[in-house]
């Protein structure tokens, strides 16, 4: 057996002199570090299965996993030497296991490749770092509602094409981010079900000759199944995409709640304020708060994208099997990761660190006739009017306010027969925000009612 000797390659027999700019380029140590728990979780379990199928000793398997246990209790302690020689997270173990036990550590890699190696660990870390988020995101849903709580009565116009549209409660508004980061727990959840396989044990591409024992892997590093083709399993980054799509999606809620942020922040809007937490100030202009945090949180989901866009890219025209182009997977989805997780913790203090105007907000409603189609579903239920003819009265009543620079509310019940002699004193009830509020009964509409249940319903799924 060839000795690993310090320094050098375990290709050095066959490959005299290749490239030390490559050798120092190529190698993916300075980021797939992070899976050295991974890599040794899977190198134990691997070695005990060897030692179960009586393809390596007793002695040899305890030497191989003391010496993984010390060098994991080296990286943690940070006494451990990463170098960039060593091409990457699995040579540079191995080489450390060479140095700590000698020869015996070259039987680590019977019956498997680093081809199932490295996606046994990014699949380790996948589940995971899936679960981290899918918990940062409870705690997003939790302070959502806990604002909703508070504010179910707060009124404010609801957009659309950002006009005041019609009055919704502000609670109902902050639920529909609830609803968002739902469906995303529920992708990364679903992804945690494609994971389920385990890569270990289909070696290079082919599987392998020795009697190994892939179902006793399985069970040992948490996995349900073995993927059914070795080919497919080297190949396959599929589950790198899947978490790279459902981090953007999430982004991409993140990056809304921001801008809708920024815009109620902003002085023209002054919906609500930002604490002196979640904001920066100005180098020039001493007056300044800026609502920095928020844009940062708007501008990262591009990257997140980026690194979704770097995946499809890279994977799209290679043939089966295992090329170096992968190696920049885990680049890619580390960063996805630290980027999405930052996002979330920031939004989580945004969360816990703004009030709302209720009174602007209350100014607000005043603007834009947001009654109006309250009035036309008066006609509609109080005079039988087919909708349509009731939408075209309303907007004649709007009309004559427009010019007369009135309020819906402000008309008088003489004013209003003026358009349709048969309206009632009734139809000044119409105009009352709260009332317009609690009309919405329609299941998932604004009413107080719908909210207090569907808080209920919120609180119920996140215990
Ligand atoms: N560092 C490599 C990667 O991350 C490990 C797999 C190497 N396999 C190979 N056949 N060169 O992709």
């Amino acid at each position: 057996m060839t000795k690993n000797k310090n320094n050098t390659s375990v290709w050095n027999t066959r490959i005299i002199k290749s490239s030390s700019l490559f050798q120092k380029i190529g190698s993916s140590i300075s980021f797939d570090k992070r899976l050295f728990k991974e890599d040794i979780q899977a190198s134990i379990a691997h070695v005990e299965m060897l030692f179960k199928k009586k393809i390596i000793t007793f002695k040899v398997k305890n030497k191989i996993i003391f010496g993984l246990n010390r060098i994991r209790n080296e990286i943690v302690k940070k006494k451990y030497k990463f170098d960039s020689k060593d091409e990457d997270i699995h040579m540079s173990i191995e080489k450390r296991l060479f140095e700590i036990i000698g020869e015996d550590a070259g039987y680590v890699h019977t019956a498997r490749s680093r081809n199932d190696q490295v996606i046994t660990d990014l699949k380790l870390w996948m589940i995971k770092s899936t679960n981290e988020i899918i918990k940062l995101l409870n705690v997003s849903s939790k302070l959502i509602i806990k604002i909703s709580e508070k504010n179910i009565y707060t009124i404010m116009p609801g957009f659309t094409h950002l006009k005041n549209a019609q009055a919704v409660s502000f609670s109902h508004y902050m639920l529909a981010y609830v609803e968002m980061f739902s469906r995303d727990k529920i992708r990364f959840k679903n992804n945690l079900k494609n994971l389920k396989e385990n890569p270990l044990g289909v070696a290079a591409l082919t599987g392998t000759s020795f009697d190994i024992d892939r179902n006793y892997t399985t069970k040992k590093l948490g996995f349900i199944n073995p993927t059914r083709n070795s080919i497919d399993t080297v190949s396959d980054r599929d589950f790198v995409t899947d978490f790279l799509y459902s981090a953007s999606l999430c982004s991409m809620h993140i990056s809304r709640l921001s801008e809708e942020f920024i815009i109620w922040n902003s002085d023209a809007y002054n919906l609500i304020f930002l604490n002196d937490k979640i904001v920066t100030g100005s180098s020039i202009m001493p007056q300044k708060k800026n609502p920095d945090p928020l844009e940062y949180l708007r501008g990262k989901t591009g990257g997140i994208y980026g690194n979704l866009f770097s995946m499809l890219t890279i994977l799209k025209g290679l043939p089966l099997s295992y090329f170096k182009d992968l190696q920049d997977d885990k680049k890619i989805v580390f960063e996805a990761f630290d980027n999405l997780k930052n996002c979330i913790l920031v939004m989580n203090e945004v969360l816990s660190n703004f009030s709302v105007n209720k009174k602007q907000m209350t100014n607000l409603t005043k603007q834009g006739f947001i009654t109006a189609t309250d009035l036309a579903d008066y006609f509609v239920k109080q005079l039988r009017y087919p909708f349509r003819k009731a939408y075209i009265l309303t907007a004649k009543v709007i009309n004559f306010c427009e010019k007369n620079k009135k309020n819906l509310q402000d008309l008088s019940l003489k004013e209003m027969q003026k358009f349709e002699p048969n309206i009632k004193a009734d139809v000044l009830k119409v105009f009352d925000l709260n009332v317009s509020i609690k009309s919405k009964k329609s299941f998932g509409g604004t009413s107080f009612e719908n909210i207090k249940k569907m808080i209920k319903s919120y609180k119920r799924d996140l215990k």
